[in-house]
């Protein structure tokens, strides 16, 4: 079973223990709300919800309140995610907010391979949910989103800010750049080898069931079996 992963040296910094994990979560939308299953599932209670401009005072049932209401949670020592499924926004928000402790939150039935684990300790944002599947050696990165079922094979690089959809495949040796998004049930063949990894370009969106054969530019659509560029609306 996988626990909470988080920077140690954050919560040492903090002076937090794992049970004493208070939850801030930005967004109050569908994927926000599915944050909610791998906070319980890990024990964590405490959680608030933060909105832009928020005039509610719940959410769900869940206590929500506004950006300009940051303060006290920081000094109640809230650990934060940011529960936004849009990576452009994701990373728009953290740009604003980049000095707040930032954790990984890991459903614990999602499997993490050899070494993964202690990787993913050292970087920050990431939300795996339940069911996802990272094989090993899989340089990840920040603020990543895998959603459930999804699978990453061996030697893959995920950099920050990317979205995997739910029972998404990504194969061995595929380097996903910046902000892409990877759509639900589509499958991106491994690269030839470890140097030569297969290729989704930055800001780049594979359509769901796709099956991607092919490097991808940066800034395209792709969709189709095999999958073929388009430009962006
Ligand atoms: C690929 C995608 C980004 C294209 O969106 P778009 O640019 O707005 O395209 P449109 O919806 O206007 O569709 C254009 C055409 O492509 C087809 N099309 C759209 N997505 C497709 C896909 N994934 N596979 C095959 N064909 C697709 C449409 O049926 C339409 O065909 P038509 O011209 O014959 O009517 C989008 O359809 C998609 O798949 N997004 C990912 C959604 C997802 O996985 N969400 C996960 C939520 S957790």
């Amino acid at each position: 079973m996988q626990d909470i992963t988080y920077s140690q040296v954050r919560l040492r910094a903090l002076k937090l223990s794992r049970k004493e994990i208070k939850v801030g979560v930005f967004g109050a939308s569908g994927f926000a709300r599915e944050v909610i299953d791998i906070c319980l599932a890990l024990g964590i209670k405490k959680i608030v919800f933060i909105d832009k401009d928020s005039e509610n005072l719940n959410y769900y049932g869940w206590p929500l309140c506004s950006e300009d209401q940051i303060e006290p949670l920081i000094v109640e020592k809230y650990c934060f995610v940011l529960g936004i499924g849009d990576n452009h926004l994701r990373k728009k928000i953290f740009n604003i907010f980049r000095k707040l402790p930032y954790i990984n939150l890991v459903h614990p039935t999602a499997t993490l391979g050899y070494d993964m684990k202690e990787r993913l300790s050292k970087k920050k944002g990431n939300i795996i949910t339940s069911g996802v599947r990272f094989t090993n050696n899989i340089d990840i990165g920040n603020f990543g989103i895998y959603n459930l079922n999804c699978t990453i094979g061996h030697d893959c690089i995920l950099e920050d800010f990317i979205n995997v959809a739910p029972g998404a495949n990504i194969s061995g040796n595929v380097h996903i750049h910046e902000c892409a998004y990877i759509g639900t049930n589509a499958s991106v063949i491994q690269g030839q080898s470890q140097r030569q990894k297969l290729i989704v370009g930055e800001n780049s969106v594979i359509g769901a069931g796709s099956v991607v054969t092919k490097n991808i530019s940066s800034n395209v659509v792709a969709f189709g079996i095999p999958a073929k560029m388009r430009e962006k609306k």
